[in-house]
Parts: C-alpha cells; sequence; structure tokens
C-alpha cells in the first residue's frame, strides 16, 4: 500500500522570492544528508513525539513486507530533538520524491541551542495516510523492522543509524533506544 504525496507536496508551499528555508530533520534527514545545505543546527520542536509508527514500501521494506520507518505523532509536553537544515527551496524537489511514502510537509515553529527560534518545514506522515501501520508492542515493531529490508537497504540499519547519530546529539530518546535494544 502506499499514498505518493509528491504532487501534493509540490503545491503545498510557494516559495517565489524566498531564498532559503529552514528544515528539520528528526528521522533519516539526521544521518542520511544527500542534499546540499547552506547550515545546520541542532533544534528541537515541542508537542511532537518521535514514532515507528510508519510503514516503508518503498526504502526500508516491500509493497508486500512494509518495513517501519519514523513519524511524528502529537504529544502534548514532549520534546522531539532533531537537526534543522538551512537549504534553498531547490531541495524540495528532490526530498519530496524521496520521502513521498505518505508524508507531507508542514511548518513547524523550532527551538535551538540558545534559545531563538525559526519556522521550518517538516515531513510529517498523519495518521490518516495509506501506509501508516500505528503503534504496537516494542517487541513486535522490533521483530518487523528486523525482518524487513527494502531498495534503501535493511530496516535494521536505519533505526540503528538513527539511534547513533541521537545518542551523538546526546538525545534520549526512549521508543529509539527500547527498538535499538531489543534489536541488539
Ligand atoms: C526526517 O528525517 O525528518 C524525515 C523522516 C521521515 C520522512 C521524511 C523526513
Amino acid at each position: 500500500m502506499s499514498f505518493d504525496t509528491t504532487e501534493h507536496n509540490r503545491q503545498r508551499n510557494c516559495f517565489d522570492g524566498v531564498e532559503s528555508v529552514w528544515l528539520f530533520g528528526y528521522g533519516s534527514l539526521i544521518y542520511k544528508v544527500d542534499f546540499p545545505f547552506l547550515d545546520q543546527r541542532p533544534a528541537t520542536i515541542e508537542g511532537w513525539a518521535r514514532r515507528f509508527w510508519q510503514g516503508s514500501h518503498d526504502h526500508r521494506g516491500t509493497p508486500d513486507a512494509p518495513g517501519r520507518v519514523v513519524t511524528l505523532i502529537e504529544a502534548p509536553n514532549v520534546c522531539c530533538k532533531g537537526m534543522a537544515y538551512r537549504v534553498s527551496p531547490d531541495v524540495f524537489a528532490h526530498l519530496d520524491v524521496r520521502e513521498k511514502n505518505g508524508y507531507l510537509r508542514f511548518v513547524t515553529p523550532m527551538i535551538f541551542a540558545d534559545g531563538t527560534r525559526e519556522d521550518g518545514l517538516v515531513y510529517i506522515a498523519t495518521e490518516d495516510n495509506a501506509a501508516f501501520l500505528g503503534p504496537a508492542d516494542d517487541a513486535d515493531i522490533a521483530r518487523q523492522i528486523a525482518a524487513s529490508e527494502g531498495p534503501s537497504g535493511r530496516n535494521r540499519d536505519y533505526l540503528l543509524n538513527l539511534a547513533t547519530a541521537l545518542r551523538a546529539m546526546g538525545d534520549d530518546d526512549p521508543h529509539v533506544f527500547a527498538l535499538e535494544s531489543y534489536l541488539r
């Protein structure tokens, strides 16, 4: 099952006359930076939790055997740490295709380590998208990740790369680290 959001995202934001935009990354955008950027700063967004609740039919799984990748779920009083990149709007032509399996671009307030704030764009796969899998026990999620592989590689490498990158940023994400422990 998949829902290609490429066209939807293309029409979503008007970048006329805009030289650069902040992009907030909380998943693979933290460790797989295959796009040019003008600046890079750790940042946090408030009221969102990172969860392995989105199916991956195109990168870390297949249509018949989807893997699991992260999306953001609204969660009052929870902060999600990630990496913000200041990018040229041209970059979205590439990222909209890379993240086409159910993700839409939203505007979010971001807080940098020095307390300053900027708005950024963030890709979120909402619960109503066709590839959304939703919650499951950590052990079951870890089992699905361990068994999945797709054109971009093993699902376990996605999880382990993300956990390593978050640890390097000094983040403590109980959901990601619990899944990492099950996997190891
Ligand atoms: C991210 O790393 O911010 C991201 C996660 C899932 C889809 C698109 C982007």
